[in-house]
């Protein structure tokens, strides 16, 4: 039987090609195989050790938190995370908590409680006696009691980060919800989105109904990823850049 085959090839623009080697090259393995097995990644001149585990989908990490963590790094004259209150999503293996805390933020390390242990023991190798803050790696299942464990009296966020937290499962609405929640007047998102299927792709779009969405990475023909910054519809985008400032 003859197959027909009418795939569209998008071509990668030489901004988008180069951006995504200068991410992936962030990445290294370790040279001398011991006891444990690690990937490696230098972000803020330190070398970050990443243990990961391939039993659960936490335990591995995804491009869309280099492709974050560079971000962070490079952009650091307009988003200063220095003594930010910062919390992050669905942190998988830590990096993203890790290179916020060497930047200096106040980071609260979120994920389910299944992905804790590898979490909280990534966290700790590469953040004590680096970082100002000492960050906190707590559960957070999206939806679940996130009101009583985060009142906003107590709790305000000037950052909201996620990397890759979209994808085929059946919590997007508590994601969103809780996106919603945490997010306050002053809070702005940083969000790494991996594109897959359609179904999760069109979270965009739903996300876009409650709040400002401005594009600051568009890595969609290299990496399928695109990094965006976010805001509550009812604050004005002039507001959100002095904040960011
Ligand atoms: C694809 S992984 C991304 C991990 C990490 N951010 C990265 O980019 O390497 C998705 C993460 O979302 C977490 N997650 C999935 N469902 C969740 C839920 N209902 N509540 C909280 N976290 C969840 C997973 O445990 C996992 O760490």
């Amino acid at each position: 039987m003859k197959m027909c085959c009418s795939y569209k090839t998008i071509p990668v623009s030489p901004v988008d090609a180069e951006l995504a080697k200068a991410i992936m090259a962030r990445s290294f393995h370790p040279s001398v195989i011991g006891s444990e097995a690690w990937e490696g990644y230098v972000f803020s001149g330190l070398e970050i050790r990443i243990k990961e585990s391939t039993d659960v989908y936490g335990a591995v990490l995804w491009p869309s938190a280099m492709v974050l963590c560079h971000f962070l790094e490079t952009n650091r004259d307009k988003y200063n995370l220095t003594d930010k209150n910062v919390i992050e999503l669905g942190a998988g293996t830590g990096l993203v908590t890790i290179v916020s805390s060497l930047l200096g933020a106040k980071v609260t390390s979120t994920d389910l409680p299944d992905v804790m242990g590898n979490l909280r023991y990534n966290v700790m190798r590469n953040t004590k006696d680096r970082c100002k803050y000492i960050p906190l790696v707590t559960e957070l299942t999206w939806g679940q009691e996130v009101e009583q464990r985060f009142p906003r009296a107590t709790h305000c966020f000037d950052y909201i980060l996620a990397a890759d937290v979209v994808y085929a499962h059946p919590y997007l609405d508590e994601l969103m919800d809780t996106f919603d929640y945490l997010c306050q007047e002053n809070t702005q998102i940083l969000w790494a989105m991996r594109f897959r299927l359609d179904p999760e792709n069109s979270f965009v779009d739903r996300f876009r109904q409650r709040f400002h969405l401005e594009e600051l990475y568009d890595l969609r023909t290299s990496l399928s990823i695109k990094l965006y910054r976010a805001w509550r519809k009812d604050k004005t985008s002039k507001d959100q850049g002095e904040a960011a400032a």
